[in-house]
């Protein structure tokens, strides 16, 4: 791994000038395999709903960056996770979602208790010196905010409050009470951009006025009234709705927010979980992006409402922010087309409505070359 880092080179141009991390960074596989080492590997990631692993037996699947992922609730009602790949050879032991007694492997049979020891594997009788004890599913971290379940392949990772910092305090005084969603549905997107293109259009909203003009119709985008901050384990945007749309005179907007949520919130928990909060109808959704290579990526929401909402008011406001998704996809797949051109090896970043970005790239080269 040292020789692969050596051959990432330094910057022509420091960050600290407002320049971005080089082109090359984003197509090159090297990069990828350090950053899922020393970004991806230490870090919390949102994995799924609660709700999936109620009961005893019950667990799902999720895969983490590169990491396949099972979490599980034992028998004895604890909460775990686990590295999704069998110790005989590499089999994912569980897919999807479901709930039983014991994960059994669809390769061999190997079968492991909920709380991931192995308990049988076919023809070990007649393996001499063979140690189940040994062979145990891989435990990683687990843990929970409200109804969200959120992994770290590190085992003795710091607890996910430590990541979150004053995300939840933020979230509950905007007036959403987490505890009281359910969750809606679940979605994948594959998106042709390397994971930081797709993240770096999520972490401004520069873009806006110029490329979603249904969003930029309903919240106010202008740098005085958009917030954005950077706080020590996570960033957030604030966006609030146009008093125009409140007062009832905003008929070109896709919908009018009624609910206890009053302005749209985009928080990012590094390196590659976000949460969505659109203004309305008590709503979540929580994303995760996975680097299926370098210059492939799939965006994995999990919408969440509360009881309260109406089918109606649920499919309009993911109309509209489906429709934010695909403009999106459009302009990251563009961007990366860009970079892979090597024609501009360092773009230039605006330092106040990108200052993110700024920050997202400051924790990826120090994670990788400091
Ligand atoms: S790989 Fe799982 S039982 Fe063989
Ligand atoms: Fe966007």
């Amino acid at each position: 791994m040292t020789g692969q880092m050596q051959r990432i080179p330094e910057l022509d141009y420091a960050l600290e000038d407002g320049w971005t991390l080089p082109a090359g960074w984003y197509s090159d596989e090297r990069v990828l395999v350090l950053e899922c080492e020393r970004i991806f590997a230490r870090a919390w990631h949102y994995a799924g709903p609660l709700e999936w692993v109620a009961d005893p037996g019950c667990f799902f699947a999720a895969q983490v960056s590169h990491v396949p992922m099972a979490v599980v609730r034992g028998a004895d009602g604890a909460l775990r996770a686990f590295v999704n790949v069998c110790r005989h050879r590499g089999h994912l032991v569980v897919a999807g979602a479901g709930c039983r007694s014991t994960l059994q492997c669809p390769y061999h049979a190997w079968t492991y208790d909920l709380d991931g020891s192995l308990r049988k594997a076919p023809r070990s009788e007649r393996e001499p010196g063979f140690d189940p004890d040994g062979l145990s599913l891989l435990p990683v971290s687990v843990g929970t905010w409200g109804p969200f379940v959120f992994v770290n392949p590190d085992p003795e990772a710091a607890p996910l409050e430590h990541a979150l910092g004053e995300l939840p305090a933020i979230v509950a005084e905007s007036g959403l009470d987490v505890d009281t969603l359910r969750f809606h549905s679940h979605h994948e997107w594959p998106i042709a951009s390397n994971w930081k293109v797709a993240l770096e259009n999520y972490l401004e909203c520069y873009h806006c006025p110029t490329a979603h003009p249904g969003f930029s119709k309903l919240i106010d985008v202008s740098p005085d009234n958009y917030l954005l901050r950077v706080h020590e384990t996570f960033s957030s945007q604030i966006g609030p709705v146009r008093p125009s749309v409140l007062a009832g005179n905003g008929k070109a907007a896709a919908y009018t927010p009624h609910g206890p949520v009053e302005q749209s919130q985009y928080h990012f928990v590094f390196p590659a979980t976000t949460m969505n909060i659109a203004p309305g109808i008590a709503n979540v959704s929580l994303e995760r992006w996975v680097a299926d290579g370098p210059k492939q990526t799939v965006e994995t929401t999990d919408y969440y409402f509360g009881p309260d909402s109406s089918p109606d008011e649920i499919a309009e406001l993911m109309a509209w922010d489906n429709q934010v998704g695909e403009e999106d996809v459009s302009l990251v797949e563009s961007v990366q087309r860009g970079l892979d051109s090597g024609a501009v090896p360092q773009g230039r970043l605006m330092r106040e409505s990108e200052q993110l970005i700024a920050d997202f790239q400051r924790r990826v080269h120090d994670a990788l070359l400091a």
